[in-house]
């Protein structure tokens, strides 16, 4: 029995295997709504038989949205449209997540594919950004607004208030956006925080809003469900945000009952040297699981079903996140199950997609559709 495919318990929810869908913006949605994409994008990938399905960075305010495109969770007519989608995750045997966010100073911006840079003017839909200073993230952006202590305490509401309609959706596990140079992790860095106040400074006081964060957020979700934290573990970049200070963090994460620390790194700045390759940060999760004994999920470049596999049994992390490697097979947790000799039952429906025998003439054995992952 492969370790990957053996289920996992944070709190009172179980993963069927530990692999998971990591969170994917795909700008597709109007108004924030989740549609049809968001269904069959997020559904698929449970019927590829991942356990967890994180779905994308959903702004926890209108201002929040990396692009005018983003999911949203800011209002109650959000919720109906999530729940479908929870709903048909969980009838896969998935558990269903969602990432809550603000983008702050990264705010406002065009969707990838558009291939235009900076941020998007008000007459096209744009909105003006706030951040913990008013430091433009690079010569492209707009310069945002520094937020007042009146926002930020708005601003800690608005995640609590996601966390509730996240609840309501059916969402199982949240997990905060703490990475990749938004509003949380602007807060963390040193290089994008300058404020004089208790919010910025000493490490205390840059991660007070995070800390803040998470106890408005745990007051508004059921104790029987885990919270994740994502973080960008390093900045890459000189005088920032370190793995030191994420160790530190993570210990007080723990402390707080955060479930699971989500390793990743880098995008607070631009044109940070990031040492791309295969497993790249899996190290760092490594260290951080090793020196403060939070449990922690691993990603970037993992695309292999025995490194995955490794990464688990050396104990440098609980849980595997894929992103590119799932668009592009969103079937690759049943194909690793075969990989590793695991018994993995397809979906009942796909079961015949395991058979190379004659489709029309094979009498399908629809009681044990496991036996078709041994072929
Ligand atoms: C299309 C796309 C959208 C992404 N959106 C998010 C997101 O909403 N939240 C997030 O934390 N990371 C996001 N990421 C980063 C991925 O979750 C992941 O951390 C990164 O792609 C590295 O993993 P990979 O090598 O398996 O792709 C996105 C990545 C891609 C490719």
């Amino acid at each position: 029995m492969s370790l990957l495919f053996d289920p996992i318990n944070f709190r009172q929810v179980t993963l069927p295997n530990r692999i998971a869908v990591s969170p994917m913006c795909q700008y597709s949605a109007h108004d924030g709504m989740a549609n049809d994409w968001h269904l069959v994008h997020l559904g698929a990938r449970a019927v590829g038989g991942a356990g967890l399905v994180i779905v994308e960075a959903a702004g926890v305010t209108p201002e929040g949205r990396i692009t005018p495109q983003d999911l949203g969770i800011w209002k109650d007519e959000q919720i109906a449209p999530l729940k479908r989608i929870t709903h048909f995750i969980e009838q896969q045997g998935a558990v269903a997540g969602i990432q809550l966010a603000h983008a702050g100073r990264k705010a406002s911006t065009w969707r990838p594919w558009v291939n235009k840079h900076g941020s998007v003017a008000i007459a096209q839909g744009g909105w003006e950004t706030v951040a913990p200073s008013a430091l433009p993230f690079d010569e492209h952006s707009q310069a945002p607004h520094a937020l007042s202590k009146e926002h930020i305490t708005q601003l800690i509401e608005a995640f609590a208030e996601g966390a509730r309609r996240a609840c309501e959706a059916g969402f199982k596990i949240i997990e905060l956006h703490a990475a990749h140079g938004y509003l949380i992790h602007q807060f963390l860095s040193p290089l994008s925080n300058q404020r004089d106040d208790e919010y910025g400074g000493s490490f205390e006081n840059r991660t007070r809003f995070l800390m803040e964060t998470i106890k408005a957020v745990q007051q508004a979700w059921p104790q029987q469900y885990p919270i994740f934290v994502r973080i960008s573990a390093t900045d890459w970049a000189e005088n920032g945000w370190n793995i030191d200070e994420s160790i530190e963090l993570a210990k007080r994460l723990k402390t707080l009952g955060i479930d699971l620390i989500d390793v990743s790194s880098g995008g607070l700045v631009p044109n940070a040297k990031i040492p791309v390759g295969p497993g790249y940060q899996t190290g760092l999760a490594a260290r951080i699981r090793a020196e403060s004994g939070l449990a922690t999920g691993t990603v970037g470049q993992i695309t292999d079903p025995h490194q995955a596999e490794h990464v688990l049994r050396t104990e440098q992390a609980d849980l595997v996140l894929l992103a590119r490697e799932l668009l592009r097979d969103p079937h690759w947790p049943l194909h690793a199950a075969k990989a590793l000799d695991t018994p993995v039952a397809w979906p009942p429906q796909y079961a015949r997609a395991t058979s190379r025998t004659n489709p029309m003439r094979e009498e399908p054995d629809y009681t044990n559709s496991a036996s078709g992952t041994s072929d």
